[in-house]
Order: structure tokens, then sequence, then C-alpha cells
């Protein structure tokens, strides 16, 4: 994780710099810090904190410089603190790097370089690359890094500049992200396409194995021999202003409120109601490889593994393919088995999750085809895929996924009723019901927001609880897992969420007063089930919230409180029950006053395993 941005051009560059830095904050937040060169010296500054920690050191005493570099971190070598805090320095203090990703042989490069005199200031293990481009420095910069960088092993995105060849950075990419944006008399080097934006839109994605050398003029593209690469220019159409607030006190707010049209925008040009299809060419899988699917496995993380467990529910009713889903972080490690016939699908908003990428990299030779789920262009999981499914939900700041679960649920139904359609599964009525009910969806989402004050005011209530429990079954039990993700990771409240069933072999000792259930309750095929398990709670004096179709008139006699939703086709049902779940903990968290977007220890893009 981490973030890395680096600029030269015409403009003032402490604000360029921080501007930048503030968009790249949900990638870590521990620490941060700029370094601008100034004619011959090289300044520095670091704090322990936030980029607004560094914004009020910078106003405080300002630095002077004309380009530079700068990095938000996310700690994985040396704890938190301004001494471990990025642009490290070599001996000399006349060269600067800034480094996301992790070194994995530092130990012993470090312990040579010791030895052959180098001083060391950090406990990282980003300053062994500063002392190694250090000792091949021999006047060229660019030389330097390519020699440093060849005796790396691990994974690397990093910038690097030097007083001593002047007006340049340097940036290598292998692993983790590295995009550079080429302006009129300005370049700019990030690890996303966002603090480029407001600069250009003319981006160039760094692929593994890449390098370049950035002036104010432009780019020069190499491989990490130093041989020419020829790289594509592309034109990115977000618009800054879509990563603005619009008046919602936090990032999260607003994405929760954006979800009718994330829903819209991904099936958007997706569907033909006239002819009862789904439109998926653009996935790129050949008809012949869609007749030799026999199975699928979905692999993801968090988030975006929930929207596998939806995800898999679509694909064995609808296409009636078998489907399993995996973590990412295990099923890379295990001796897994992977047919010919079986179609591997990531799921990833950011596209970057090492784990995912690593887990599509692995199946790639294996699978019939690996296609990816992602948010973002030419991201690195986008790339490597044989097929692409964009999820169309715009940019994400907030670190808790909200409306990219949504999107990401979406995109995966839309893959398994074009799976069913192809294979010949689903009859065309079923799909076109599905179809008719996926328009009224956003509608319906709508209507479930009109509630946010409803919840608000439920939620005040539950604020000093330090215990949750979230039961759902079927297609309710992402939602239920999801749901208590949510409140996890921004009040930092212990949420537990079980698969209803599950109750009676263990959780339920957990129950007394003290510890709240919210339950998903919709009217489907477990819904009596789930009221055994309700009954099972009231039995041990637990208080329950449920979730629960509008048109029940039965559920309020066996919970506490009701959160009425639409009734919605059973399948699609989570894309409703998980709203106010989301609400619940925002609502939650914000009343703790506790960082909402950025919650503490973790970062949007895990680019580390
Ligand atoms: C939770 C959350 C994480 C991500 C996970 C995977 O709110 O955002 O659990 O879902 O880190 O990230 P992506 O989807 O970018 O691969």
């Amino acid at each position: 994780m981490c973030g890395i941005i680096g600029y030269i051009g015409p403009k003032s560059i402490v604000p360029v710099l921080v501007e930048g830095l503030k968009k790249l904050e949900y990638r870590g937040y521990d620490s941060a810090g700029v370094a601008v060169v100034d004619g011959g010296t090289v300044q520095i500054r670091r704090v322990l904190g936030k980029i607004a920690v560094l914004e009020e050191s910078l106003r405080a005493d300002p630095l002077q410089g004309v380009y530079g570099l700068g990095h938000t971190r996310w700690a994985t070598h040396g704890r938190p603190s301004e001494r471990n805090a990025h642009p490290h320095i070599d001996c000399t203090g006349e060269l600067v790097i800034v480094h996301n990703g992790i070194i994995e042989n530092y130990l012993g490069l470090k312990k040579r370089l010791r030895e052959e005199g180098h001083a060391f200031r950090t406990e990282t293990d980003t300053e062994v690359i500063a002392h190694l481009i250090e000792k091949h420095f021999r006047g060229d910069l660019a030389a330097a890094v390519r020699a440093a960088i060849a005796e790396l092993e691990g994974a690397f995105a990093i910038a690097a500049l030097s007083s001593r060849d002047p007006r340049k950075i340097v940036v290598a990419k292998h692993g983790p992200p590295a995009v550079v944006g080429v302006g009129e008399g300005e370049t700019i080097v990030s690890s996303d396409i966002n603090p480029i934006l407001g600069h250009t839109s003319k981006v160039v994605f760094l692929e593994d194995g890449d390098m370049a050398v950035i002036d104010a003029g432009g780019a020069a593209f190499t491989d990490f021999q130093g041989a020419k690469v020829e790289k594509k220019v592309e034109t990115i159409g977000w618009n800054p202003l879509m990563i603005e607030k619009h008046g919602f006190k936090h990032f999260m707010l607003k994405e929760i409120f954006e979800q009718p049209e994330v829903i819209r925008d991904t099936i958007m040009g997706r569907v033909s109601l006239d002819e009862g299809e789904v439109l998926l060419d653009e996935v790129g899988l050949s008809a012949e490889t869609l007749a030799s699917v026999r199975k699928a496995v979905i692999i993801a993380c968090g988030t975006s593994y929930h929207a596998g467990l939806a995800g898999q529910l679509f694909f064995e009713t609808w296409a009636r393919i078998p489907t399993t889903v995996e973590y990412a972080s295990e099923f890379r490690y295990r001796d897994f088995l992977l047919e010919k016939d079986t179609l591997v699908v990531v799921v990833s908003q950011s596209g970057e999750t090492a784990d995912t990428l690593a887990a599509l990299r692995a199946c790639k030779p294996r699978a019939a085809a690996v296609v990816a789920v992602t948010n973002v262009v030419s991201s690195s999981i986008a790339r490597e895929a044989q097929g692409v499914l964009y999820t169309h939900a715009g940019p994400e700041i907030g670190v808790a996924a909200t409306k990219t679960f949504t999107a990401q649920m979406t995109a995966l139904a839309l893959l398994g009723l074009y799976l069913g359609q192809t294979k010949g599964a689903l009859e065309k009525k079923a799909l076109l019901e599905i179809l008719e009910e996926f328009q009224r969806l956003p509608h319906k989402v709508e209507r479930v927001l009109s509630q946010a004050k409803a919840i608000e005011d439920l939620a005040q209530r539950f604020v000093h609880f330090s215990h949750f429990l979230y039961l759902g079954r079927w297609v309710s039990f992402p939602a239920a897992l999801e749901g208590a993700l949510k409140l996890k990771e921004i009040s930092y409240i212990h949420a537990e969420a079980y698969a209803g069933g599950e109750m009676k072999h263990g959780p339920i000792a957990l129950i007394d007063e003290k510890m709240p259930t919210l339950a998903v309750v919709p009217r489907d095929r477990v819904y009596e089930k789930m009221l055994s398990n309700i009954a099972e709670i009231k039995a041990r004096a637990g208080f329950i919230i449920a979730v629960a179709g509008a048109g029940d008139a039965e559920i309020g006699r066996h919970v506490d409180v009701v959160i009425p939703v639409p009734d919605a086709h059973p399948l699609l049902s989570p894309f409703l029950s998980v709203v106010p779940l989301q609400l619940f903990a925002y609502d939650i968290a914000a009343r703790r006053g506790a960082d909402v977007d950025q919650p503490r220890n973790l970062a949007k893009s895990v680019t580390v395993e």
C-alpha cells in the first residue's frame, strides 16, 4: 500500500504534492512526507500522521523547490514514525526515494551495504533502495536505478530524484501501480490517476518491468535493461468533480447514496428489455470458451468476497454452473485443482489487491478463462485478466466499500444471467422478469435511502454497545457478512455475522441483552427457518432488529424493531437489505466521532500480501 507522487513542471511544487497526497491518502495514512529540489539542494519534510499534519507543518515552515516527490505511508516494515516516513535519503542526502511495496531481501542487502560503509537511519525496507542507488550512481540516475533494482526481490513502485542529476524523476514498477500523467510542459507520476486528473487527462499506465524518466517535457519509457519501450497514452474520462463530497459529511455517506445511480450505470447498455437479453460481448469471452465452461470459481478479498458469495448464487441459480467462492489470500497458497472447463472470476474494486492479482496469475494458464470484475480502468487486474467486466461505480474514496459492493453484485448478476442465457439454462421469460426487476431496483434502493433519518435515530440507541451479531441465510448471508464488516471497520465495534442455521452450533452462547442482533429476513425460501433462529435468540433475551420486506405483516410480532425494505425478486433482495446495514454502521461510527472515511489501520488498496 502507500501512495507515491512526483511532479515536475511550472506549478508551485508543494501544493501540487500535498493536494495529490490528499487524493492518495486512502492508500495509507499513518505518516507522510515530501522532498523538493531547490537549486542544488534537496529539502525534506516528514511527519507522523495524516496529510493534514504535513500540510500544517509546511504552512508553518514552508519549503522551496521546483520539482519533487511525495509519499503517504501504510507501515509494513518499521512502525509509523517521522523517522520511518518517506521520502528516504542516501548517505549524501542528495538522493531521495519514495516507494510503495515490500523489499523481501532487504535484511541481506542492508547487512551488505552496512559492511560497505552505508549508514542507515530508519527501520524500513525502503532505505536499502536509496543506498543501493547511491552505490551505483556515476552521474546518471536512471542507470543507477536500473542497477539497483536488479538486486531487489519483492514488489515495488518507486520514484527517485537526485540533485546531482537534476530536473528529472526516475520511476520503476514491479508489482504496485504507477501511472504517469503527461501534460503541457508538466509531467506527474502517481500511484493512481486521481492526483493526475486535475493536471491532465493523458496518462500512461506502467507495466511490471517498465521504467520512466520524466522531466517537464514528458516521459521516456524503457524496460529494466534500458531498452526503449513504446507506451500507449490513454485519455481518462473521470471528472475530478466526481470525487468531491457534494455536501455530504463523509465520502462514505455520499457513496451509499450513489447506489441507485451505480446500479443504473452498471447495467446501462448491457441489457435489452426489448429482446429480453443480456449483452456482454464486451467481456471478450468467445462462444467456444463460453460453451466449454462447466464450473466457476469466484476469487476475491473482503467486501469483494462477500459480493462473490452473492455471485455464487446467481451463477448456480441462473446458469446452473457449480460455483465456489474463495479468499484470494488462501486460494493462492493451496494446491488447488483447476480444470480447463472452469471459468475464474476475480473480483476487485481497486484491481490492485496483491492476493487477488496473484491468484489471477496462478489461474490464468489453467482455467477456461479468467474474467475480472473491477472498478478501476486499466488496473493491474483489468489488464492481466483475459476478459473484463467493469463496475461503473465511479471513484470510491471512502475506505469502506459500499457502492462498489452493490456494483460488484450487479456485475456478477449480469454475468450469471449472461452465462445462463448463452448456455440455455435460463428461460427467456424468467430472464426477462429478472431484467425488469433490475430496472426497478434503483428506485427501490432510493426508497430504502429515504428512510435514512429513521435508521439514524435507531442507530443512536446502539452507539455504546460493544458487540453485535448479524444473521442471514441463503442470499441474505452475504448481506449480513457485509453489514458486520462495515460496522467493524469504521466504528471498531465487534460484530460477527453468521448464517442463521449455524447459530445453534456455537454462537448462540454469546447471546444476552448486551449483544443485539441484526437479522436480514426477506420473505424468501428460508424465511420460516430464519423465524426459528430469531425465536431462539428471543428465548435468550436477545434484542433483534430485522431488515425485512415492507409487505411482511408478520415479522413485527417476532422482533423488536423492523427496518422495512421494498419486496424484491428473491435473489435480488441483498441489493436492498445491505443498504440499511451500511447506514446503520455509518451512523454509529459518525456518532462515535470515528474517522469514517479513513478508519485506523486500513487502506483502500491492499497492494501488499
Ligand atoms: C471493506 C473493504 C475491503 C476490500 C478488500 C478488497 O470495506 O473495502 O475489505 O473489499 O480489501 O479490495 P479490492 O476489492 O480492491 O480487491
